[in-house]
């Protein structure tokens, strides 16, 4: 059986006080059973700190949104995956559309900066997914196929998967309030599975979490996880919410 796993991205938000409400209201008061359900939330980095301060729920995990590919040295601005380990944190997003998009990631750094967390003991939820126009033009299975092909090519041993959430998060679902039907979901999930079974291994395809993110609501929340290969979400918008309880409550539920 795999966990459930649900991430909260707060992607750049939250002045210091909301993130003491939405902790000390929300996060601190979630209440859910750590052996089916994993809860990490992602808050923006000068907050890490300060959040595992507030944070008394000793189920919830902290992650990072990004990492750079580099270690400790002269990378004005990066935060490296030492920093992570330093203060404890397990956690990290890798290759979210955002910084794929607006920060020029490409395939071969987000498998580099996926590695590189591996290697230093950092889970990594690995975000992948379409945009609009590659949906349109009949090219999704081909992106999530490379987005994943890079990342399996650098990775010399198939364990390294037990360390991975992979995270489909169609681009024109994101932040977009058009969130995918419980059917396109499945069918690309389902692929993933294929895919890792293919070219993975088949008890590494069955294990690992496949989880969606885009437009993620307590709303429809509830039906999405009834599909088979859908383990848990990614939440952006709704994870700033006292709603993210609900969706937690969902997963927690779901049979
Ligand atoms: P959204 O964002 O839930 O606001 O659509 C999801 C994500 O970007 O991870």
């Amino acid at each position: 059986m795999r966990k459930y796993f649900v991430g909260g991205n707060w992607k750049s938000n939250n002045t210091m006080a909301d993130t003491h409400t939405l902790i000390g209201k929300t996060i601190n008061a979630l209440n859910f059973g750590p052996e089916k359900t994993e809860v990490a939330i992602f808050p923006s980095t000068i907050q890490l700190t300060e959040v595992q301060k507030q944070l008394t729920n000793k189920n919830v995990y902290v992650g990072c949104q990004n990492i750079s590919k580099y270690g400790f040295g002269a990378y004005t601005g990066e935060t490296s995956v030492l920093h992570l380990k330093d203060l404890g944190i397990n956690w990290t997003l890798v290759g979210h559309s955002e910084r794929r998009s607006l920060f020029a990631e490409n395939n071969a750094i987000v498998a580099e900066k996926t590695k590189f967390a591996l290697d230093n003991k950092v889970n990594v939820v690995l975000c992948i997914g379409e945009t609009l126009q590659e949906r349109e033009s009949d090219q999704t299975l081909n992106v999530i196929q490379q987005q994943l092909g890079h990342v399996k090519d650098v990775l010399a041993a198939k364990d390294s998967w037990s360390n991975i959430v992979i995270a489909y998060e169609p681009v024109w679902a994101i932040g977009t309030g058009k969130v995918a039907t419980p059917q396109q979901a499945q069918d690309v999930h389902a692929f993933i599975r294929k895919w890792m079974a293919e070219h993975v291994a088949k008890e590494v395809a069955e294990a690992v979490r496949i989880i969606y993110g885009g437009s993620v609501t307590e709303k429809n929340c509830q039906e999405l996880i009834t599909q088979t290969d859908i383990d848990g979400f990614l939440v952006g918008g709704a994870s700033l919410k006292p709603g993210f309880t609900d969706i937690v409550n969902a997963v927690n539920q779901a049979q």
